[in-house]
C-alpha cells in the first residue's frame, strides 16, 4: 500500500462497522468528540487514518470514505474486552475524570493494552512515509509514541489528549504508571486541552522520572526534549453555522417545537451516556424545580439525548439504569395527558437533526463533572447565529475556559444547579443576545481549524 506523510493514529476509525443479528454489516459514523473534530481535519489535509472499525473478529483491508484513507486495525472480541472496555474503558477513563466512577486495575487488562498499543505502532511504523507527521490520538494509545519512536525515529510525532490529565496524586494510583509516562514522552510535542493538564504532566515527569523541564519542555536525558502544552478542541464552526442557514435545518427546528407542544421553553441536554457528564444531577435539578412549583409542568420541556455508549463495561450499564428510573420517577409525577416533562431518547442523532434540536433549544444545559472539553457546548453556541439561546455549563467541563459567558454551574451544588437554570431561563432577550455574541466570537475564531494548523506548526517547528 502507499505509504501516508500525515498519519492520524486513533482507536476509533471515524466509521464505525456494526453486524445487526442476521450478520448483515453497516457503516455508521462512529460516537464522539474526537471524530467530531478529527474528520474536517482529515478531510482537508488529506493523510491516512489508522484505527478499529467497530466490530470483533473481523479483518478488513484499507479503504476510502468521504475522502478519507482509512486503515483499519483488528480487535478479537477478548482484545476489545480487556484493552477497549477493560483498560481504556474501565480503569484510565474513571481514573483521568477525577475517579468519578472507581477505576479498576487489573494485570491483564494492562497486558492486552500494551499488546494491542505495540500493534497500533506496528500499523503506523508500516503506513508513515520517510520523515512523516504523526499524531496519534487520546487515552487508549498512550504508549504507542515510545513504541513508535523505537521503530522509526526518523519520523516526527505529536500526541494529543482529549480527556483530562489527572493531577499527580491520582496518577500515582496507577501501578503502570512509569511506563504510561514513558510512553508519552515519546512524542515530540503532547498536546493536552488545558494549561492544567499540560503543568500536571510535566510535574509528574519530574516527581515520578526525576527529569528536568524549562517552561514547557521536559529533557528526557538521552539528549531529546519533548513540549507539553494546552491546545483547546473545538468545532468546525463555519459547516454549523452555514447548517443552520438551511432553510430545511430552520423549518425542522420549528416542527420540533412544535412537536413538544410549543412550550415557553425548551431545555436539552445532548450527550453519550456517560457517568462523568453529570445527566442525573441536571434532571435531579430540573425534577426539583417541578416539585416545587418553581416551575410549571406545562411550561418547560426538558429534551435529553443519551447517546448509547460502552455498554457492556458495568458502570454504563448501572448508569443507565439509574438514569432510566430517574426519568420515569419524574415524568410519573409531572406529566400531563399528551405532555411530559421530560424527553428522554437513548438514541443516536446526526448533524442535521442535531443542529435543528439546538437551534430549537431555548436553554442547553452541559454538566459535566469533569470533561476534558465538552464539544457540545461548543456546537450549541456555532448554532446560534440567531443570537437567542442561553448556555448552561459546568465549571468542570474544559469549555468552561473559553465560554465565560455562559451560565457558568457547579454540577455538584443542586440548589445552584436550579437558581442557574431558572435564571437561564428568564434571562431578557437583550442579555442571551449579549453573551450570545461574545461567546460566537471566541467559537469562530478559535474553530478546529484553527486547533489543528496550531498543534500542527507546534510539532513541526
Ligand atoms: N453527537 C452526535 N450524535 C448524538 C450525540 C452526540 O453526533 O446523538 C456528537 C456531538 O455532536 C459532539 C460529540 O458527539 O460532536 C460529543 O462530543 P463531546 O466533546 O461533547 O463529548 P464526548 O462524547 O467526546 O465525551
Ligand atoms: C471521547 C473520547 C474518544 C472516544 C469517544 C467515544 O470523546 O475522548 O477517544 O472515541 O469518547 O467513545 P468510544 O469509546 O465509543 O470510542
Amino acid at each position: 500500500a502507499a505509504r501516508s506523510s500525515f498519519l492520524i493514529v486513533a482507536n476509533r476509525l471515524p466509521v464505525d462497522r456494526s453486524m445487526a443479528p442476521d450478520g448483515t454489516a453497516s457503516w455508521r459514523r462512529s460516537p464522539g468528540g474526537l471524530v467530531t473534530a478529527i474528520a474536517p481535519v482529515m478531510q482537508r489535509r488529506h493523510g491516512a487514518w489508522l484505527g478499529w472499525h467497530g466490530a470483533p473478529d473481523e479483518e478488513l483491508g484499507p479503504f476510502e470514505q468521504d475522502g478519507m484513507s482509512l486503515i483499519p486495525v483488528p480487535l478479537s472480541e477478548q482484545e476489545v474486552q480487556l484493552y477497549y472496555e477493560g483498560f481504556s474503558n474501565a480503569t484510565l477513563w474513571p481514573l483521568y475524570h477525577d475517579v468519578v466512577a472507581p477505576p479498576v486495575f487489573e494485570r491483564d487488562m494492562w497486558d492486552a493494552y500494551r499488546k494491542i498499543n505495540e500493534r497500533f505502532a506496528d500499523a503506523a511504523a508500516e503506513a508513515a512515509d520517510e520523515g512523516a507527521l504523526v499524531w496519534v490520538q487520546d487515552y487508549q494509545l498512550q504508549l504507542v509514541p515510545a513504541m513508535l519512536r523505537k521503530r522509526r525515529p526518523d519520523l516526527r510525532i505529536g500526541f494529543f489528549l482529549h480527556i483530562p490529565f489527572p493531577p499527580v496524586e491520582l496518577f500515582w494510583r496507577l501501578p503502570w504508571r512509569t511506563e504510561l509516562v514513558e510512553g508519552l514522552l515519546g512524542a515530540d510535542l503532547v498536546g493536552f486541552q488545558r494549561p492544567g493538564g499540560a503543568s500536571n504532566f510535566i510535574r509528574l515527569c519530574r516527581r515520578l522520572l526525576g527529569l528536568s523541564y524549562k517552561g514547557n519542555e521536559v529533557y528526557t536525558g538521552d539528549g531529546r526534549s519533548v513540549t507539553a502544552q494546552a491546545f483547546p478542541i473545538s468545532v468546525d464552526f463555519s459547516e454549523l453555522d452555514n447548517l443552520v442557514r438551511e432553510p430545511h435545518i430552520v423549518q425542522r427546528a420549528k416542527e420540533i417545537r412544535s412537536d413538544l407542544g410549543d412550550p415557553e421553553h425548551v431545555l436539552l441536554g445532548v450527550d453519550r451516556l456517560d457517568y462523568t457528564k453529570g445527566i442525573g444531577q441536571r434532571l435531579e435539578a430540573f425534577g426539583e424545580l417541578l416539585a416545587e412549583g418553581r416551575l410549571n409542568a406545562g411550561e418547560a420541556v426538558f429534551v435529553q439525548i443519551a447517546t448509547p455508549s460502552r455498554e457492556r463495561v458495568e458502570e454504563y450499564r448501572r448508569l443507565r439504569d439509574d438514569i432510566e428510573l430517574q426519568v420515569g420517577r419524574i415524568n410519573g409525577e409531572h406529566s400531563m395527558l399528551g405532555h411530559q416533562p421530560i424527553q428522554y431518547f437513548h438514541q443516536s442523532y446526526d448533524r442535521e437533526e442535531l443542529a435543528a434540536l439546538y437551534l430549537a433549544a431555548d436553554v442547553m444545559v452541559v454538566t459535566p463533572l469533569r470533561d476534558g472539553m465538552n464539544l457540545v457546548a461548543k456546537e450549541y453556541v456555532a448554532c446560534h447565529n440567531d443570537l437567542r439561546g442561553a448556555l448552561v455549563l459546568s465549571e468542570f467541563a474544559g469549555a468552561a475556559d473559553e465560554l465565560r459567558q455562559s451560565y457558568l454551574v457547579n454540577p455538584y451544588d443542586v440548589e445552584g444547579l436550579k437558581r442557574t437554570m431558572l435564571a437561564a431561563m428568564r434571562a431578557t432577550p437583550h442579555e442571551v443576545a449579549r453573551r450570545m455574541r461574545t461567546m460566537r466570537r471566541r467559537v469562530s475564531t478559535y474553530d478546529v481549524d484553527r486547533w489543528a494548523s496550531e498543534f500542527l506548526t507546534a510539532l513541526e517547528s
